[in-house]
């Protein structure tokens, strides 16, 4: 589609790939990051906060630690006691996960752009995401998982997308990510990918495109929410 205002051409770019965000995107786990996060705080004494939970969205499970923390020091080894303390309550409550809980427009989304011949791939700092996605039943839906194990530089870092989409050979200008948390909408950003930001946690200045959920976005509202401005 092309249209003309005032001399400036103004299309929408040619999309061949979503990327998205598991936690808090796919399914409500940002809830039970948070809540195994506020367990190991409140058994070690350290207040915690929603809003720093909100901080920790998309942040690895070192750096959400450095946030717990405060600047408080730590040693290495009680660091690493900590973290195995957080996932062991986090992998526990992923035993309530089914396929009903899919978040809201979810499903419906992924078989609308696999049907009109997007390719689909879950980009997420979790080391867990096969592990939910393989309990919410939406596995095979994906033609690339990139994970907590796929890069060195966590998101705010924009290599996690970048590594994703080369699975999928889609430039950043063809592909959407799609995201809850503020480190990842400035990882997609960096990687020069479109944005869809999602919920509070992110504010609609910085994504291209802001919902509150999933439940009404199709893939024609998307694309038709991207244009490009040319001369
Ligand atoms: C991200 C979550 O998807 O994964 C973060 O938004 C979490 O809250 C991170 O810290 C790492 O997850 P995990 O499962 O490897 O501890
Ligand atoms: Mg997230």
């Amino acid at each position: 589609m092309r249209m003309t205002m005032r001399g400036t051409a103004m299309t929408h770019p040619h999309i061949r790939a979503f990327l998205f965000d598991l936690d808090g995107v796919i399914t409500d786990t940002a809830e039970y990051h948070y809540l195994a996060w506020k367990k190991l705080a409140a058994e070690e004494g350290i207040p915690f906060s929603r809003s720093e939970a909100d901080a920790m969205r998309g942040l690895s499970r070192r750096d959400s630690l450095r946030v717990l923390l405060k600047n408080r020091p730590l040693a290495e080894e009680t660091a690493q006691a900590w973290m195995l303390r957080k996932n062991d309550t986090y992998l526990q409550m992923l035993e309530q996960l089914t396929p009903d809980s899919l978040l809201p427009g979810v499903r419906r989304l992924l078989t609308e752009a696999r049907d009109a011949g997007i390719h689909l791939a879950v980009a997420s700092a979790s080391r867990n995401a096969h592990l939910v996605l393989d309990r919410l039943g939406v596995l095979p839906l994906f033609d690339a998982v990139g994970d907590g194990h796929s890069v060195v530089n966590p998101k705010p870092a924009p290599d996690l997308f970048l590594w994703t989409a080369g699975r999928l050979n889609a430039n950043p200008r063809q592909a959407v990510v799609f995201e809850d948390a503020r480190a990842g909408v400035d990882a997609a950003l960096a990687g020069g990918f479109w944005v869809v930001g999602i919920g509070t946690a992110v504010t609609s200045e910085r994504a291209h495109i802001h919902v509150a959920d999933l439940s009404d976005v199709t893939v024609t509202s998307i694309v038709r929410g991207l244009t490009v401005l040319s001369d």
